[in-house]
């Protein structure tokens, strides 16, 4: 079968096996490194893993990890590493809108809801929120409205959700934190300049 766009695009951003997000080192990010003062072990599922960089640390840090992503490349890399370190890390090229049939302790996902419709993100997150254990954990990391990734094309139809929303959607959680940071991304504007965007970051507990 043809591969789809978006995963033609994330397997050349793969090819080559220097870290893609999170700096030269494929540092984790830093939502997902506050998961440890929660919580110590237990199974971890990512949802658009990418290259791994959460899902090898965390791997690291001794949890049992389930990552899924679109790309072969990604998860080739992420299988690859596992194997090499002796990790209990699995990489899996499934979407993430792909029905879930366990329980986990940790549903993750950074930044990749900007890829599916606002239909489809809600679909995710009740996926994700009916797949925590009790006391587990969800962690998101999402571009917001407030950005220049919308502004390029503010018809889209893809989900960027407003400031603050992300707390709606998981007030019948505890939120344990919550933040909105402006990052500069990688890519810039047309005439040069820095593409900057506000992420909504949250880590809630399933009560
Ligand atoms: C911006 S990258 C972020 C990768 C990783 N989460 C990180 O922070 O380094 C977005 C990722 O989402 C993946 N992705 C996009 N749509 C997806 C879908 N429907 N199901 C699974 N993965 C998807 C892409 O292949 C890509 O690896």
């Amino acid at each position: 079968m043809d591969k789809n766009p978006l995963e033609k695009f994330y397997d050349t951003l793969y090819s080559d096996s220097k870290p893609t997000f999170g700096g030269e080192k494929g540092e984790p990010e830093e939502f997902v490194q506050k998961i440890i003062s929660y919580i110590k072990e237990g199974i971890v599922l990512e949802l658009g893993a990418g290259q791994g960089r959460n899902a090898l640390w965390l791997g690291r840090k001794g949890f049992d990890v389930e990552a899924r992503d679109i790309s072969s490349m990604g998860i080739e890399n992420i299988n690859k590493i596992a194997k090499e370190e002796s990790l209990h890390v699995a990489g899996f090229k499934k979407d993430s809108r792909e029905r879930l049939d366990k329980l986990y302790d940790v549903v993750i996902s950074t930044y990749m809801f900007h890829h599916l419709t606002k239909k489809d993100s809600l679909e995710v997150f009740d996926n994700m929120k009916n797949h925590t254990k009790s006391g587990g954990l969800n962690v998101i990391t999402i571009f917001t409205k407030v950005g220049d990734f919308f502004n390029m094309k503010p018809e889209t139809d893809k989900y960027f959700p407003e400031l603050g929303e992300m707390k709606e959607i998981y007030k019948d959680w505890i939120v344990l934190e919550y933040d909105e940071v402006k990052t500069r991304a990688k890519q810039t504007n047309e005439d040069g300049s820095p593409m900057f965007n506000v992420s909504s970051k949250i880590i809630a507990q399933k009560p």
